[in-house]
């Protein structure tokens, strides 16, 4: 019979014993999160017999590293792991199994499933809609004899694309509609509270005091405001996201195109004579070559729809070693005509991007997008700043990128004005003022 001797902290101990229905431990790094996260479940397993816990990260890899290898060598003579199904089990009938959520869509693997206890690591890199999908799955299994009320337990960091429904749940205590204040609990624990690294690893108490300021304010005391949330803070679903209408066929319409195997992100978008944008439809798909990337965007596209043009990444540019032949030629011979390279200048580009979701003087936004278009509404509002460029968006989770990437592409095509570099001033002229925009209002500066 093995045996687990521990010794947590006091603000682990919180954590043991909290009974809310929803608690988050941390807030800053190196505090002994995964480590009371690991042992939290163990002591759930040992105490509850039959019970089914989920313990999660985003990426396999992280999930390995700072669980599985963890947990096999304190439960090796306690539970057996399965590696292909991910879990340990115990001679109790409990079961931990470990998970991940690399994409968005990851989490729906959990649908329909039950787990009386799920605990989320790093949860501030989850988005709200796979915490929001893992609480549906957080309820009885109907496997335990004893009834058991069930909880979901939650460690993070500041940052990430999770860090605002964190912040508003556990630091803000913020709560809308059903959400009830009494179901979240927040122990906050700093490096300061992890005697095992204050005696054994104080250098890495110095490396947390030599970050840079707003990060060490983060990672080191905690502080939730530091970090910068949203990249576009201006998005607002009442204001930037419209009912479908039929767009009258004399409109311009353009498209912007991010291609890539793991996903083709592609957006019409029609300019009403007021110079505003409307991104009325989205192609979102996943493992299309690049031939049938084009039949695809082809297909969506109804017949007599005139598209001027569909500009994309540079990159799509460049020749490929097995063919000779760059994906652009390769679109082009499947049927998709008019590609123009876009303009790739990621931070002048998401500053145009910005600049279309502000009000112009009319108060209305410069873009409006319609409720059909549910990756780009879904991704806009995860972006977030990029740690080490400013002023540029975070590449990660990469899923979220594609369809803002396309947007990008798309309206740097028709940059404003005065988002241009200097360089690029004379040579262009665009306004949202005026009920008829000018002739050269159209024009792209891809045209040039
Ligand atoms: N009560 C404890 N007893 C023994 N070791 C502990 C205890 N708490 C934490 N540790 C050890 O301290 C180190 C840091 O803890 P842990 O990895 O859990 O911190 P963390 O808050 O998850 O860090 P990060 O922010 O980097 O994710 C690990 O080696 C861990 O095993
Ligand atoms: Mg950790």
């Amino acid at each position: 019979m093995g045996e687990i001797i521990i010794n947590p902290n006091e603000k682990q101990r919180l954590f043991f014993e909290s009974e809310a229905r929803y608690t988050a431990y941390g807030g800053a790094r190196g505090g002994g999160k995964s480590w009371a996260m690991r042992i939290k479940m163990i002591l759930l397993a040992l105490n509850y017999p039959a019970i089914n816990i989920l313990l999660l990260r985003r990426t396999l890899g992280e999930l390995r590293e700072n669980h599985i290898l963890p947990l096999q060598k304190i439960l090796c003579d306690i539970a057996e792991y399965r590696e292909s199904q991910k879990e340990f089990r115990f001679k109790n009938g409990s079961r931990i199994k470990l998970g991940y959520c690399d994409a968005e869509s990851d989490v729906l693997q959990y649908q329909g499933q039950s787990y009386e206890v799920i605990g989320l690591e790093e949860a501030t890199h989850f988005t709200y809609f796979q915490f929001q999908c893992l609480t549906e799955c957080n309820r009885v299994s109907g496997s335990m004899k004893k009834p058991f009320a069930p909880r979901m337990f939650l460690t993070a960091n500041p940052g990430g694309v999770g860090h605002d429904w964190f912040k508003r749940l556990f630091v803000d205590r913020q709560y809308r509609g059903n959400e009830k204040a009494e179901n979240y609990a927040f122990i906050r624990s700093l490096v300061f509270d992890n005697g095992y690294i204050m005696e054994n690893n104080p250098e890495y108490v110095e490396a947390l005091m030599a970050l840079p300021e707003k990060r060490r304010a983060a990672m080191l005391y905690g502080d939730w405001d530091s970090f910068e949330g949203a990249f576009f803070p201006e998005f607002c679903r009442e204001v930037h996201v419209c009912r479908p209408f039929k767009i009258p066929p004399h409109w311009q319409k353009f498209c912007g195109l991010d291609y890539g195997l793991d996903m083709t992100a592609c957006l019409w978008i029609a300019v009403s004579p007021e110079g505003r944008l409307y991104v009325y439809r989205e192609l979102y798909k996943s493992g299309l070559l690049l031939s049938e990337a084009a039949k695809k965007i082809r297909e969506v596209t109804p017949s007599g729809e005139n598209i001027r043009y569909t500009v994309a990444s540079p990159d799509l540019w460049n020749r490929r070693q097995e063919s000779g032949k760059s994906g652009a030629e390769i679109m082009n011979a499947a049927g998709l005509t008019g590609l123009k390279k876009a303009v790739n200048e990621r931070v002048n580009g998401w500053r145009v991007v910005r600049e279309y979701l502000k009000d112009g003087e009319d108060g209305k936004s410069g873009i409006c997008i319609f409720d059909c278009c549910e990756n780009l509404i879904r991704c806009l509002p995860l972006l977030r700043f990029d740690e080490n460029v400013k002023e540029d968006a975070a590449g990660t989770p990469h899923e979220i990128t594609h369809a803002p990437e396309a947007l990008r592409y798309a309206l740097m095509s028709r940059a404003p004005k005065s988002v241009l570099p200097e360089k690029k001033k004379p040579s262009y002229a665009y306004s949202f003022e005026g009920a008829r925009p000018q002739k050269e209002s159209y024009r792209s500066i891809i045209d040039y």
